[in-house]
């Protein structure tokens, strides 16, 4: 670990896992589709693609991408989070660690996607946004895909303001050798524009 609380730990005392989980149960039972982020990153997929999801929370998007047959590894640095996913789903990966020290867990790279979805980049611990995502960029094969969601502004946020903006995220991503391919404000696609309060961006890694 960094030693450095990330955003998300501030918020929640990192004791969160039930409630986020029982959050997303509710918004299925009333009808609310809540793999908008598994079913997007499919129609960028082959088939039985390798994917890190990288904050993976509870494992409500990589438990989807596994029943939709794609490999999964899910990180993060919250147990509260990850008793969730292991309990939910007990034969899949479910690591403990934190992004900014994603190394020291010597996964194999070449994974096909990564994706770091539900406002993990601005919940990340302060000033560790950069390396976080050249752990994500080296993690990728030549060509894979980083897709990430995130809030933009209050409305789309747990937190009163958004820590990151845009262009030093895409600048975080170009200096880690990620190129932007597609930005969307929602993940059915709809276009992203300009004061939009939410991105869903996919970048890629250079082909070899
Ligand atoms: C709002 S939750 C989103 C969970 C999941 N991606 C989803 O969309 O359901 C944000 C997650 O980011 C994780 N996170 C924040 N900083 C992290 C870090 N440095 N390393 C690993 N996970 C981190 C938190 O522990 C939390 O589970």
């Amino acid at each position: 670990m960094t030693g450095q609380r990330d955003r998300w730990a501030e918020l929640t005392g990192g004791e969160a896992g039930e409630e986020y989980a029982r959050r997303f149960a509710r918004l299925a039972e009333s009808g609310q589709d809540i793999h908008g982020e598994a079913t997007f990153c499919t129609a960028l997929l082959e088939p039985a693609a390798r994917i890190l999801d990288a904050g993976c929370g509870t494992g409500r998007i990589a438990i989807r991408l596994a029943e939709l047959g794609h490999h999964c590894t899910g990180v993060d640095v919250d147990p509260s989070m990850l008793a969730v996913a292991r309990r939910e789903a007990p034969a899949r990966e479910w690591l403990l660690g934190d992004l900014a020290r994603l190394d020291a867990l010597d996964l194999p790279p070449g994974f096909d996607l990564v994706l770091a979805a539900g406002n993990v980049i601005p919940l990340l611990a302060p000033g560790t946004e950069p390396a976080v995502i050249q752990h994500l960029a080296a993690a990728l094969r030549p060509g894979g895909l980083l897709v990430t969601g995130m809030g933009l502004d209050a409305a789309h946020l747990p937190l009163p303001e958004p820590p990151v903006t845009l262009p030093d995220f895409d600048h975080w991503c170009a200096e880690a050798g990620l190129t932007l391919r597609r930005r969307h404000a929602t993940w059915s696609g709809a276009p992203y524009r300009e004061g939009c309060g939410y991105a869903v961006s996919v970048h890629s890694r250079a082909t070899a």
